[in-house]
């Protein structure tokens, strides 16, 4: 597989703890990264710790909702470290219900983790990348954001959020070496699916052009390019990944 320079880079991936941000992490090391991943899940965050084994690799248990624990856990990064690369990864989709049956503290968590999540690091990051006059942000987003899937408004409206961030924060940092993208996979085989109804995962796939599910490689291969070096130019912009479910 095709690999792109990360040596010297400091990375820190959400919800890296499984999924796309474990995949993440996994070609981040190869590329010769130092990874740092954030997850809720403790007990995951060690086990896959413990499997990996590589110096490069560390965790902290964050939930990216919480501004407070964010901006602790980026204090105690800076003090021996740059972040030089942000993937904010983290995020649950909640059930699969119509918008009028949908609870509201469970409503609002969404948005909280999906975007205010995103935006917490953002805010806790941001600073310390402007004094390197380097960064790479990844917002990871869906499908769901451009499209709207129909119940799941919360999610569709969070990751539009999301979009909305990626295209303001971007544009407020253009005229530094930072580049912000927001990347927008449709469905492919993480836990997350479990959330959701089987039929919801079924309508989800049907949509997709490509008539199967993304690998996990696959969306990886665009993160790395995001966030390298090599991606000199692209900021605040979406990066379609949806087999060709989007049109725009
Ligand atoms: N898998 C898909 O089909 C798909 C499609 C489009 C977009 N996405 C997006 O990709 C991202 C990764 O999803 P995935 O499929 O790997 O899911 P996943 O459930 O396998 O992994 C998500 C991880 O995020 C962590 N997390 C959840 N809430 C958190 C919080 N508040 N703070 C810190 N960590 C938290 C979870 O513990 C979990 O380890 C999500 O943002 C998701 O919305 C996934």
């Amino acid at each position: 597989m095709h690999k792109f320079d990360l040596k010297n880079r400091t990375a820190i991936i959400t919800g890296g703890a499984q999924g796309f941000g474990l995949d993440i992490a996994r070609r981040f090391l190869d590329s010769g990264a130092k990874v740092i991943i954030w997850d809720l899940d403790e007990n995951l965050l060690k086990k896959v710790n413990d499997e990996i084994k590589n110096i490069d690799l560390s965790y902290f248990k964050v939930d990216v909702s919480n501004f407070g624990m964010v901006k602790e856990t980026v204090e105690k990064i800076t003090k021996n470290s740059n972040i030089d690369i942000l993937i904010n990864n983290a995020g649950i989709t909640g059930p699969t219900l119509p918008l009028w049956e949908y609870d509201v503290s469970e409503w609002n968590n969404i948005i909280n983790v999906n975007l205010i999540g995103t935006f917490n690091c953002c805010k806790a990051i941001v600073p310390s990348m402007m004094k390197n006059n380097y960064g790479r942000i990844v917002n990871v987003t869906s499908v769901a954001g451009k499209d709207g899937n129909a119940n799941a408004s919360a999610y569709s409206s969070a990751k539009a959020g999301a979009i909305g961030l990626t295209k303001s924060l971007g544009k407020e940092l253009a005229d530094k070496n930072i580049a912000v993208n927001a990347v927008t996979p449709a469905g492919a085989k993480t836990r997350i699916l479990d959330q959701m109804s089987k039929e919801h995962v079924q309508r989800m796939l049907s949509k997709v052009p490509r008539g199967r599910f993304l690998e996990l490689s696959e969306f990886t291969s665009l993160i790395c390019w995001l966030s390298s070096e090599e991606n000199s130019f692209s900021t605040a912009a979406v990066f379609d990944i949806s087999g060709g479910r989007s049109t725009y």
